[in-house]
């Protein structure tokens, strides 16, 4: 019933996150999203632009995935019914109330393909020594990436776990400009050892980079 009549009146309920703020899960024509204050998070436009970039990505070559910023997990539902991938995946995610809020609202729980880690993105790639052949990077506080990951740091730590041949896809923001400092700088960080696409104005609003590590 209350799927029903979200084609009339879309229904909200709000939640509090000490790190992301007020979370707002609606029922918008018969379908629940993920909102933040200003920005969509899950299974909305965030999804249809993640969703465009794996179209850019040879996923059979891919057996194990590191997403950072699992969200309520619309893109790993996106992997596992339309992208038909069935190999493991390792989610990342920093806020617990969204972790509760992915499998209470949107059933995204634990398995033996999937492992879901509560931490800082950052703080796993320093240590972790696993090897992914795809990285999906989307990490956001409301509409902002957090500075730390636009850091040569990070560009070398992604770069080291991934496997060579292998891929990444980083969502780096809102209405950047093409010639950005932000599009300078990390296409700096990654340098030769990738070859990188940039995709802008995905869905009007986003820019995609994809990156794939060359033979060393
Ligand atoms: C746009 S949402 C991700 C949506 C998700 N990829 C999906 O497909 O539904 C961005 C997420 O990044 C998370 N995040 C932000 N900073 C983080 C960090 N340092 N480490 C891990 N997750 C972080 C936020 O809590 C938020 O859930």
């Amino acid at each position: 019933m209350k799927k029903l009549l979200s084609y009339i009146w879309p229904t909200t309920r709000r939640f509090y996150s000490e790190i992301n703020g007020t979370l707002e899960v609606t029922y918008v024509n018969g379908k629940k999203v993920l909102d933040t204050e200003n920005a969509n998070y899950s299974y909305g436009s965030l999804q249809k632009i993640l969703e465009f970039g794996l179209t850019k990505v040879d996923l059979k070559s891919v057996e194990n995935l590191l997403l950072l910023g699992m969200g309520g997990g619309s893109i790993i539902h996106s992997l596992r019914n339309t992208f038909e991938y069935s190999n493991n995946i390792v989610a990342l995610e920093i806020d617990p109330e969204i972790i509760k809020l992915a499998k209470e609202e949107f059933g995204i729980i634990t398995s033996e393909k999937l492992q879901i880690i509560e931490g800082d993105a950052f703080q796993f790639l320093k240590t972790s020594k696993e090897k992914f052949q795809l990285i999906i990077i989307d990490l956001f506080i409301d509409l902002t990436v957090p500075p730390v990951f636009y850091e040569k740091e990070f560009c070398e730590n992604i770069a080291n776990a991934l496997q060579n041949e292998g891929s990444f896809l980083f969502n780096v923001g809102i209405n950047l400009e093409k010639n950005s400092k932000t599009l300078e700088t990390l296409t700096s960080h990654f340098g030769k050892g990738f070859d990188l696409q940039i995709l802008q104005k995905v869905n009007g609003t986003n820019t995609l980079i994809i990156g794939q590590k060359l033979v060393q």
